[in-house]
């Protein structure tokens, strides 16, 4: 029996997703994509901007919600998963977005800089992941999409912490693919190089941006949209056969 139907503009709709830190740069576009393809969705962030892309969502038409939560604090993971599920009875996908970056020497960087790193890229996608995958298990559908980036795969001046953050998480997305791949749960990463959200204009401000677009073949950085396309795929019927990898986008940078 055939099982490879899709819609061929990669709808999502029925489909309900949890978006981490969408209240602004590549977690925006997702949220709006996603709605745009019919998504329902729920809305995860650390401050107020959030209720804002909510609102503009709910206007065009969707029923979204947002939630204002910390997710470095354990005990908000097991709220926003009982709120989206009292809401809405399923999460269908989830994407881990919301991370951090300090720039710091390796040899002088204060080891809070290093816990809060981790905390927010790999240990709340994590358990965030937990406590999603138990329901998506219970369903056996599901499709975790975590945003990792080029600095995962490469090494990168004043990163270590976001470079280790970054690699744990593609590492991680391997080991729920292989884990989960029998209850039908997808699990992938996409690894951006620098991508025009606020986050990027202040790590690549100035020459050091410069330097960097010149080592881009394509000769530019990322827009937000171009993130949240690969995102909108892999949630779609139409890749319900990856699983595992990770998705670079840097136009060519990582080549040679
Ligand atoms: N912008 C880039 O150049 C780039 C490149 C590669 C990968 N990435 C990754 O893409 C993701 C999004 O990056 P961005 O540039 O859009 O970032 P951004 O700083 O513009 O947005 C991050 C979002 O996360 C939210 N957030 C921050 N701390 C939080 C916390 N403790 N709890 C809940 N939410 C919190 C913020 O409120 C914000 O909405 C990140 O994981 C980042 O590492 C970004």
């Amino acid at each position: 029996m055939q099982d490879f139907n899709f819609d061929i503009n990669f709808n999502l709709e029925n489909k309900v997703a949890l978006i981490t830190g969408a209240g602004r740069g590549i977690g925006k576009s997702i949220a709006q994509l996603f709605a745009a393809k019919g998504a329902d969705l729920i809305l995860v962030g650390k401050s107020n901007n959030v209720v804002n892309v909510a609102k503009e969502i709910n206007e065009s038409g969707r029923n979204c919600i947002p939630l204002v939560f910390d997710l470095t604090i354990e005990e908000n993971i097991k709220k926003i998963v009982k709120t989206a599920i009292s809401e809405f009875t399923r999460i269908d996908i989830l994407v881990n977005n919301a991370g951090i970056v300090f720039l710091d020497e390796a040899a002088v960087m204060p080891k809070e800089n290093w816990d809060n790193t981790i905390a927010l890229n790999l240990t709340a996608p994590f358990l965030l992941s937990q406590v999603v995958g138990r329901e998506m298990i219970r369903r056996e559908y599901g499709r975790i999409i975590n945003i990792a980036s080029l600095a995962g795969v490469l090494g990168y001046d004043k990163r270590a912490a976001y470079c280790s953050s970054k690699a744990g998480i593609i590492g991680l997305t391997k080991a729920l693919a292989f884990e989960w791949a029998k209850y039908n749960i997808c699990v992938n990463s996409i690894s951006p190089t620098v991508t025009m959200t606020e986050m990027a204009e202040v790590a690549w401000a100035g020459k050091k941006g410069e330097e960097m677009k010149r080592k881009i073949p394509l000769g530019r950085f990322i827009y937000p949209e171009e993130v949240s396309a690969v995102a909108a795929f892999l949630a779609s019927d139409a890749a319900k056969m990856i699983t595992g990898t990770n998705i670079i986008i840097d136009g060519g940078y990582s080549i040679n």
